[in-house]
């Protein structure tokens, strides 16, 4: 396993547990240190006790170095970074740097297998940089979500497979039979498609959901009832449907702008997909502009509270997160935005972040809710209400309960709700 990230580290573990000796590197020491000694980096659930496990069955070890890592391996995965690059379309320079390295130290007829998110046609790209005829290139694209990507692994939908020929497909495909999930077995651009298609989809779904609630509210219906309604229908169905205040994290907003760029080289305008992300945007900017109104018109030099600070709950991942998006547009209209999060601590650019959410209500003229965590939902808003300015939430997941918080003297808007 090339990359202990959540990828790498999640398929590392369960690989591990499903009985296979697994070497993991990465070129983060500290990270492989921590590994080593048992320690995850991230918030995961379920991640430890897996690692734990392999550690002391000794399926699994750590290290550095990669030339370790392939040495006599029978598959090679490459979990490495695809970071968004210009224009959006995905850069592969790291991992055609991993298979520059590792390609002289395979093993013969080594299965390599591409697992980080990658443009169509990169199997053939790392094929080459591998430099090596005997051994042969797999797309076998993940589609964990963070915050349970050991259920995900363990009883996966589906599996994709890429392959050019046959046997490589049916060799990768032992690897997973006894998670007892579909197998899909296509070429690798079919695949590689494949990953970009779903969460291009998935995003589609949710900014599909956030235009109605933006609907709702204009003609004074309930998103969540709709979304009720529309669910039972085994076409739509309801997972996915919820509005927030925009979708984000790691994949997302990366493989959506990828694949946008992605058609655009092969001649086709993704009109489809371009309006999907405007309508993420606008939506961040919908939760400021409720922000705004509950403080009163303007937020110049008042405080705001955040909670929420993560793209969702059960992760401490940051990246691209919508909740930081809107702390930045609060913070660029003078705000003085105090933020806390369950699993983030020390400060962050313009962002005050305090350990406790009362102290980041105090003085508040309006407090956002931005990321769904659950212990948020049972606090004590009557103490909440009486440090604030003034009693005003925006509730950005639908979270809280909204008759309860009139009651208890709240201005409150979700969203897509009266
Ligand atoms: C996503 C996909 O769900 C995985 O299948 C895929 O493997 C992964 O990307 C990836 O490409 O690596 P993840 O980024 O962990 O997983 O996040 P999701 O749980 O899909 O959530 C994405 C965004 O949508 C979040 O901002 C979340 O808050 C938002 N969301 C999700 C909603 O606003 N409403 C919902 O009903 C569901």
């Amino acid at each position: 396993m090339i990359g202990a990230g959540y990828v790498g580290l999640t398929t590392a573990v369960c690989l591990a547990h499903l009985g296979n000796e697994v070497r993991c590197s990465d070129i983060d020491s500290d990270r492989i240190q921590g590994l080593s000694l048992g320690s995850v980096p991230i918030v995961e659930d379920g991640l430890t006790e897996l690692l734990k496990q392999g550690l002391g069955s000794g399926a699994l070890t750590f290290s550095v170095d990669n030339e370790w890592g392939v040495e006599n391996a029978e598959f090679v995965f490459l979990c490495v970074p695809t970071p968004q690059g210009p224009e959006g379309r995905a850069n592969t320079s790291i991992i055609e740097q991993v298979a520059l390295e590792i390609g002289p130290h395979l093993a013969p007829k080594a299965i390599v297998v591409n697992k980080s998110t990658v443009p169509v046609g990169s199997t053939h790209i790392v094929e080459r940089a591998l430099g090596r005829y005997d051994v042969r290139v797999v797309s076998n694209p993940e589609f964990l979500r963070e915050g349970s990507a050991v259920q995900d692994f363990l009883h996966p939908d589906r599996i994709v497979i890429g392959a050019d020929d046959e046997e490589t497909a049916i060799q990768l495909s032992a690897l997973f039979l006894r998670l007892g999930a579909p197998i899909v077995v296509t070429d690798p651009a079919t695949a590689e498609t494949i990953k970009y298609a779903s969460n291009a989809f998935l995003a589609t779904k949710l900014s599909f959901i956030n235009a109605i609630a933006a609907l709702c509210e204009a003609v004074g219906a309930d998103v969540r009832q709709v979304a009720l309604g529309m669910g039972y229908d085994p076409r739509v169905g309801s997972s996915f449907l919820k509005p927030g205040p925009g979708w984000g994290g790691s994949c997302f907003p990366k493989d959506v702008a990828a694949l946008i760029g992605l058609a655009e080289d092969a001649g086709y305008d993704f009109a489809l997909l371009k309006g999907v992300v405007s309508v993420n945007v606008a939506q961040h900017a919908r939760v400021v502009e409720k922000a705004l109104r509950l403080a009163g018109g303007d937020v110049r030099d008042k405080r705001v509270a955040l909670w929420g600070l993560t793209f969702k709950a059960r992760t401490d991942d940051m990246r691209d997160s919508p909740a930081l998006e809107i702390g930045r547009h609060l913070n660029e209209l003078g705000a003085i935005v105090t933020a806390y999060d369950p699993t983030v601590r020390g400060s962050l650019d313009g962002l005050e972040v305090v350990d406790d959410p009362y102290a980041a209500c105090s003085g508040a003229s309006v407090l956002v809710v931005a990321t769904e965590w659950d212990e948020f939902r049972w606090l004590d808003f009557e103490r909440v209400g009486s440090l604030m300015e003034r009693r005003a939430v925006v509730d950005a997941r639908n979270l809280l309960d909204l008759a309860a918080m009139r009651r208890a003297g709240f201005a409150y808007e979700g969203i897509g709700i009266l």
